[in-house]
């Protein structure tokens, strides 16, 4: 009832609200001083995490695009090798499972049906380790199947797009990396940072969403357009994916996201003034190429709108629209950055009129084939 969404005109909105309280809430309990509590994970976590040569996130939608994030992490933190696949497809195809595989399955209902079948499948194959289960729905069935389990602490989210959980979900994933970091050897100061890091998350997400009134004056600007297209780099990429996601679900606007280094490999073709291009663009190794990307865009006329970190020598030209963000570690840039992304979407549906936490033909919970 409207009650529950208090002075919020929308669940979505509210959710995206709450984002620094639950990511607060994933994070208690779970931090030491310098390091990531492994037994969060359970007891067994420890053991198992020592055998981990290889894995495999598999999940569907929002929660594979946090699965894609943690590729990134994982790789660059843990030095093991990651994989990662919607559970629609690995679940009907020939999967070979190195030795030594942990499987970790991502669902913020714990009840979506692909997922829970991708999760049977996996553990009738020889050679997986385990399963580890991230999860916002206790009692459900992924927390009930999964040897190990992490719950994402969001709280009941009820509108169809999911924001809170996806955010919540990113946080247990930079935990899980830390853990598993922790029992192979990630330095010790590298572990002490990123600790520190997350406890600031909180504080600064609020702050980013202080920027909503001036990405609601943003959003005018693609009320009227049929297509937009989402630029990222790295571990960006992924993010500029679940933006496009946003959009597409609550807006009904046509929308794509590309790793920015594709874009003359074909999608520039598209570019005009009718196309609005979205960046995300921290401050990482990456910018300068990122750059010249966004110099390719606004040579074709494309009009561009940039989420760039506060240090970075971008600003606001013809066709080119900054808003930027306080500085953060460049690893946990793509929780930052996900929460402009989620007010430019839901600014474009409120504009359009459509059923914001309701969107037409979706489910909140995919529990049919
Ligand atoms: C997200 O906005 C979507 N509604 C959808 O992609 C969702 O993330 C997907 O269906 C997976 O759901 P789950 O996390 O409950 O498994």
């Amino acid at each position: 009832g409207s009650a529950s969404k208090g002075n919020y005109r929308h669940y979505m909105l509210k959710e995206i609200h709450e984002q620094p309280a639950v990511i607060a809430a994933a994070l208690e309990g779970r931090l030491g001083d310098r390091s990531v509590l492994v037994e969060s994970f359970g007891p067994q976590a420890e053991s198992l995490f020592k055998q981990v040569r290889q894995i495999h996130i598999v999940a569907c939608g929002t929660s594979y695009h946090a699965g894609m994030v943690a590729r990134y992490w994982l790789e660059r933190y843990t030095d093991v090798p990651v994989q990662v696949e919607v559970a629609s497809e690995y679940r009907y195809r020939r999967v070979v499972v190195p030795e030594g595989t942990l499987f970790v399955t991502l669902s913020q209902s714990g009840e979506t049906a692909d997922t829970m079948a991708a999760l049977r499948f996996a553990m009738q194959q020889d050679n997986y380790l385990g399963s580890l289960g991230i999860c916002n729905v206790p009692g459900s069935s992924l927390v009930r199947e999964a040897d190990l389990s992490l719950m994402t602490q969001a709280g009941p989210e009820i509108g169809v797009a999911s924001t809170k959980a996806f955010t919540t979900q990113l946080t247990a994933l930079m935990l899980f990396t830390l853990a598993l970091g922790r029992v192979r050897g990630m330095p010790e100061d590298e572990q002490a940072t990123l600790v520190e890091e997350l406890r600031r998350l909180p504080s600064l997400c609020s702050e980013v969403l202080g920027l909503d009134r001036p990405i609601e004056a943003m959003s005018t600007a693609f009320a009227e357009k049929h297509h937009a297209l989402f630029l990222g780099r790295g571990a960006h990429f992924p993010i500029a994916q679940e933006g496009a996601l946003k959009l597409k679900e609550i807006s009904y606007i046509h929308a794509e996201a590309y790793p920015a280094g594709e874009l003359k490999h074909g999608p520039l073709a598209l570019v005009d003034s009718e196309m609005p291009v979205i960046s995300v663009a921290p401050n990482d190794e990456l910018l300068d190429k990122l750059k010249s990307n966004l110099q390719e865009v606004k040579a074709r006329g494309g009009v561009l709108y940039v989420f760039a970190d506060e240090n970075v020598g971008l600003s606001e030209a013809d066709g080119i629209t900054v808003l930027h963000l306080p500085h953060i570690h460049e690893a946990l840039a793509p929780i930052l950055y996900t929460l402009p992304l989620q007010l430019l979407s839901y600014h474009v549906a409120v504009l359009k009129g459509t059923d914001v936490d309701q969107p037409r033909n979706l489910a909140k919970s995919v529990t049919v084939e």
